[in-house]
C-alpha cells in the first residue's frame, strides 16, 4: 500500500513520449510568437534580439575586461585574445561574493558593489590605468536596441535589487563607475550568458550557433535568419537571438504538466506565476520541488517517521550539488543518509530510498522537458536552412547540466528522440560564458573603427 502511495504521487512527474511531443510543438507555436511583430508584445518566450550577427572567425584580438553576473558565481575576468595561425585566449579571473542583501537590496548598491570587485581585481592585476574595452555578461532579460544598450526587463532566478527593471544596465554601470570615480572603462557589450556560452563554444567550433544554459536558471539562444524577425530591420544574414524560454508556460500553455508541488514552488519564490518552465527545469528550483515532495510524503506519514523537521521547512536546503551526489550511482545508501544528515535529515534506510527516487523523478522531468524544447530550437534551426538533415552543436554550460549524474544523457537522449533528423553535437563550455563576451567585445570594438 506504501509503495502504491509513493508510486502515485510521483507518476505525474512520468512523462509520456505523446506529452513531450506536445511540450515541443507548444515551445515551437511560443519561439514563433516571440519573433512576430503581432504577437510579440504578449509573447511570454520573448525571443530578445541580441545585435551579435555571427560567430567568431578567428580575427578577434586584443585585451579585454569582462563580467559575469548571474550565475552560481560573480566573476571579473581579463581576457587576451590572439588571433591568426597562433590564435589562442588567455584568461586571468577572480570571484566574488554577491551578499544576498545586495541580490536583494537597492539597484545603486548592487551596481556599487560590481564596481568594487571591478576596482579590487584591476589592483590584483596591477591594470588600474589601463583604459580596458569590457564585455558585461548580465545573465537576465534585456530588451536590446544596440549591443551596448540593454534594459532590464525584469529580475529573475535569485535576484530582486529594487529600481533596475525598465532601466538601462550599462548606464547603471557606467553611474556606479562615475559615482566610484577611481578609473575608467569603455562598456562596448552587454551580453546574455546563453549568447557568451555560444561564442566561447563558437571560438572552436564554427558550427555552433546554439548556446544552452542549465544552471542555476534554464535559458537558450540560437542564431536566426533576420528575414524572421520581424521586430529587427534587415532580411540579410543572421543574428543570434536570445530566446528567454525560462518564462514558457507563463500563460498556462503547461499547466496540464505543472504539479501541485510546482505551484508551491512557484508561489513561494521572489516570481510567482513567472518562468513557470524555468521553474520545472533548472537548478534552483529542483530541489525546492523535492522538499515539497518530501513534506508530502512525510505528511501522509511515508517519510521520517511522519516527523517533519525543522530542516525539511527551510527553504533552498537541497541546492543542485546535494542533488547530484544523492542520484549519483556510485554511492552507496549509507552515503546517502549521510548527506541526508548533513542536511539536518534523520533517515532510515528507506526513507534514503525513497528520497533517492524523488530525486530521480524531479530531474529526470527537467531534463526531458528541457530537451523537448531544445528539440523545438534545432527542427526550427533545421527547417530554417531546408534541410533534410541538419548537423549542428550545441554550447552548453551550466552546474545542473556538469553536475548531475544523468540530467545531460537524459536530455541528449530526448533530443534524439523528438528531433531525429538533426544530428546534434553537445559541447560543454570549460571556459565559461566571460570568453565568449569578450570575443563579442573584440568584433564590436572592430566595427566601432579605431576612434573608438
Ligand atoms: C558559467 C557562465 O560557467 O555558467 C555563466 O560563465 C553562467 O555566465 C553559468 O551564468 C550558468 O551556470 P550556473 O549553474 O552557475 O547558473
Ligand atoms: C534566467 C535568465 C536568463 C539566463 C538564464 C540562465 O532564465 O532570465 O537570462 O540566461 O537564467 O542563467
Amino acid at each position: 500500500a506504501q509503495r502504491k502511495e509513493i508510486d502515485a504521487v510521483l507518476e505525474p512527474f512520468l512523462l509520456s513520449p505523446e506529452t513531450l511531443r506536445e511540450v515541443k510543438n507548444k515551445m515551437r507555436t511560443e519561439l514563433e510568437y516571440g519573433l512576430k511583430r503581432e504577437t510579440q508584445g504578449s509573447a511570454t518566450v520573448k525571443m530578445l534580439p541580441t545585435y551579435v550577427c555571427g560567430t567568431p572567425d578567428g580575427t578577434e584580438k586584443g585585451k579585454f575586461l569582462a563580467l559575469d553576473l548571474g550565475g552560481t558565481n560573480f566573476r571579473v575576468l581579463l581576457v587576451k585574445i590572439r588571433s591568426g595561425r597562433r590564435k589562442s585566449v588567455r584568461m586571468y579571473n577572480k570571484i566574488f561574493a554577491i551578499p544576498l542583501e545586495i541580490m536583494q537590496g537597492t539597484g545603486e548598491e548592487l551596481f556599487d558593489h560590481i564596481v568594487h570587485c571591478i576596482a579590487d581585481f584591476l589592483e590584483y592585476m596591477g591594470i588600474k590605468g589601463a583604459r580596458l574595452p569590457l564585455g558585461f555578461t548580465f545573465s537576465f532579460p534585456c530588451k536590446q536596441a544596440s549591443i551596448d544598450k540593454g534594459t532590464l526587463v525584469g529580475w529573475t532566478k535569485g535576484f530582486k535589487a529594487t529600481d533596475c527593471e525598465g532601466e538601462d544596465v550599462v548606464d547603471m554601470l557606467r553611474e556606479a563607475i562615475k559615482r566610484r570615480n577611481e578609473f575608467d572603462l569603455d562598456i562596448v557589450a552587454v551580453v546574455n550568458d546563453t549568447v557568451g556560452t555560444m561564442m566561447t563554444c563558437g571560438y572552436e567550433d564554427p558550427n555552433c550557433e546554439i548556446g544552452l544554459i542549465a544552471g542555476t536558471g534554464s535559458n537558450v539562444c540560437y542564431m536566426e535568419d533576420m528575414k524572421n524577425i520581424e521586430i529587427v530591420e534587415g532580411n540579410e544574414g543572421k543574428m543570434c537571438i536570445n530566446t528567454e524560454w525560462g518564462g514558457f508556460g507563463d500563460n498556462g500553455c503547461i499547466d496540464n504538466i505543472r504539479t501541485e508541488y510546482d505551484k508551491e514552488v512557484d508561489e513561494g519564490s521572489l516570481n510567482p506565476g513567472k518562468q513557470r518552465y524555468e521553474k520545472m527545469t533548472s537548478g534552483m528550483y529542483l530541489g525546492e520541488i523535492v522538499r515539497q515532495i518530501l513534506i508530502d510524503l512525510t505528511k501522509r506519514g511515508l517519510l521520517f517517521r511522519g516527523q517533519i523537521s525543522e530542516s525539511l521547512r527551510k527553504r533552498g536546503i537541497f541546492e543542485t550539488k546535494f542533488l547530484s551526489q544523492i542520484e549519483s550511482d556510485r554511492l552507496a545508501l549509507l552515503q546517502v543518509r549521510q548527506i541526508l544528515q548533513q542536511l539536518g535529515l534523520d533517515s532510515t534506510c528507506e526513507d534514503s530510498i525513497i528520497v533517492k527516487e524523488v530525486c530521480g523523478a524531479v530531474s529526470r522531468r527537467a531534463a526531458q522537458l528541457c530537451g523537448a524544447g531544445l528539440a523545438a530550437i534545432v527542427e526550427k534551426k533545421r527547417e530554417n536552412r531546408g534541410v533534410e538533415h541538419l548537423q549542428i552543436t550545441v554550447g552548453v554550460d551550466g552546474t545542473l547540466y556538469k553536475l548531475h549524474p544523468h540530467f545531460s544523457r537524459v536530455l541528449q537522449e530526448t533530443v534524439k528522440e523528438l528531433a531525429p533528423w538533426c544530428d546534434v553535437t553537445f559541447m560543454l563550455s570549460e571556459d565559461g560564458s566571460g570568453k565568449g563576451a569578450a570575443l563579442i567585445t573584440a568584433v564590436a570594438k572592430r566595427l566601432l573603427g579605431p576612434a573608438n
